[in-house]
C-alpha cells in the first residue's frame, strides 16, 4: 500500500507515547486520524498537541479489553471520519515481572490488554477492512520482548510473542486482499510506560507485580535515553508505505536476535532430514493454506 493520504486511520493507545507519535505522523501524511485510548486526560492532551502541530486527531474513549465497545467505536469512527483502512493496534501495558511470582490477576490483566486488546481490534476491524475492498494496512505494536526473552519479561513477553505471531499469520491471510500487515518491535522508546503499574483496574487488584515510586522514576530516567516517539511515528509511516513485515527501532540488537536464533538451531536434533516426513509436512502445510483460502 502506498497511499496514506485521504485514508482513515485508527490508532489504539493513540493518546500518548508511540501511539501519539504514529497518529501524528499519519495525520501529517494526510490521513484522517482517530485516536482511541482508555485515559481521558491523555486524549485531551493529545488533541491539543495535534492542534499545536496543525493536525486534527479525533478522540474516542476505548478500553481495548472491552469487546462490545469495539464495534461501537468502529461505527462512530466510520460515521465521523469514514471507514478506517489503516488499523494500528498499539495499546499495551509495560508491566514486567517474573512468571514464578505472577497471580491470576497479573495474568488476566497483562494478557487481557497486551494480547486480548490486539485480538479484539483484529476481530472488529479486519472483517470491515476486507469488506471495503480498497486495500489498507494493519499494524500491531509488539516489542523486542515479543521476539527475544529477558527473565523478567514474564507475562508481558508471553503476550507480545503472541502479538508477533498473530501479525505474521495475518500477513499471509490478507496478502490476497491487498492489505499489508506489519509488527512493530520497539526497543526503548521515551514514553509514559513508567505509569502503567498505576493503571491497574480494581478488578485485578490482587496482583503480585508491583512497582515503587522510586522504580517508576528510575524507569522514566532510563527511557529518557530511548527513541523519540515522533521518530517511531516517521518509521511506521515509511514501513506502512513499503509494507515491511517487521519494524525495529534499534539496529544494535542484532547480537541478541542472533543469540536466540543460534540457541534454537543448536537445540534441533543433529540428524539428517527424514525426506518422506519432510515432504509430508510440506504437503500438509500447503493443504492447510488451500483450505484457508
Ligand atoms: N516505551 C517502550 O520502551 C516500549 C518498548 C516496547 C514496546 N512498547 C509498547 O508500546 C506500546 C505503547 O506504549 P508506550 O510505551 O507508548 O506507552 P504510553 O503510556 O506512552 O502509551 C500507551 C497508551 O495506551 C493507553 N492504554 C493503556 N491501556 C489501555 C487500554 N486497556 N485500552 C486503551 N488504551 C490503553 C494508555 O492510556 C496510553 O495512553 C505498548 O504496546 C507497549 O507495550 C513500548
Amino acid at each position: 500500500m502506498t497511499d496514506i493520504k485521504n485514508r482513515t486511520a485508527f490508532v489504539t493507545g493513540g493518546a500518548s507515547g508511540m501511539g501519539l507519535g504514529i497518529a501524528k505522523a499519519l495525520a501529517h501524511a494526510g490521513a484522517r486520524v482517530a485516536i482511541a485510548d482508555i485515559r481521558d486526560d491523555h486524549l485531551e492532551a493529545a488533541v491539543a498537541t495535534g492542534q499545536g502541530e496543525g493536525v486534527n486527531l479525533t478522540p474516542y474513549r476505548l478500553d481495548v479489553t472491552d469487546r462490545a465497545a469495539h464495534s461501537d467505536v468502529a461505527d462512530a469512527v466510520e460515521r465521523d471520519l469514514g471507514a478506517a483502512s489503516i488499523i494500528i493496534l498499539n495499546a499495551g501495558i509495560g508491566v514486567l515481572g517474573h512468571i514464578k511470582d505472577a497471580s491470576y490477576a497479573d495474568w488476566d490483566w497483562i494478557m487481557g490488554v497486551n494480547l486480548g486488546g490486539v485480538l479484539n481490534g483484529v476481530r472488529t476491524f479486519v472483517p470491515r477492512l476486507r469488506a471495503l475492498n480498497g486495500g489498507g494496512h494493519v499494524l500491531a505494536t509488539s516489542s523486542m520482548g515479543g521476539l527475544v526473552v529477558a527473565d523478567s519479561g514474564g507475562i508481558y513477553s508471553a503476550a507480545k510473542f503472541g502479538v508477533t505471531a498473530m501479525m505474521e499469520c495475518l500477513r499471509e491471510d490478507l496478502a490476497g486482499d491487498n492489505i499489508g500487515v506489519s509488527v512493530l518491535c520497539p526497543a526503548a522508546v521515551n514514553t509514559n510506560i513508567h505509569q502503567h503499574h498505576g493503571m491497574r483496574p480494581a478488578a485485578f487488584a490482587d496482583g503480585k507485580y508491583t512497582q515503587s515510586e522510586e522504580e517508576a522514576a528510575q524507569l522514566k530516567r532510563m527511557l529518557s535515553h530511548g527513541m523519540d516517539p515522533d521518530d517511531v511515528g516517521a518509521l511506521v509511516v515509511e514501513a506502512i508505505v513499503a509494507n515491511k513485515p517487521f519494524i525495529f527501532t534499534d539496529g544494535g540488537l542484532a547480537p541478541v536476535v542472533r543469540a536466540r536464533r543460534d540457541a534454537l538451531i543448536a537445540s534441533l536434533p543433529d540428524e539428517p532430514r527424514n525426506e518422506a516426513r519432510w515432504q509430508q509436512d510440506l504437503a500438509m502445510r500447503q493443504a492447510m493454506r488451500d483450505q484457508a483460502l
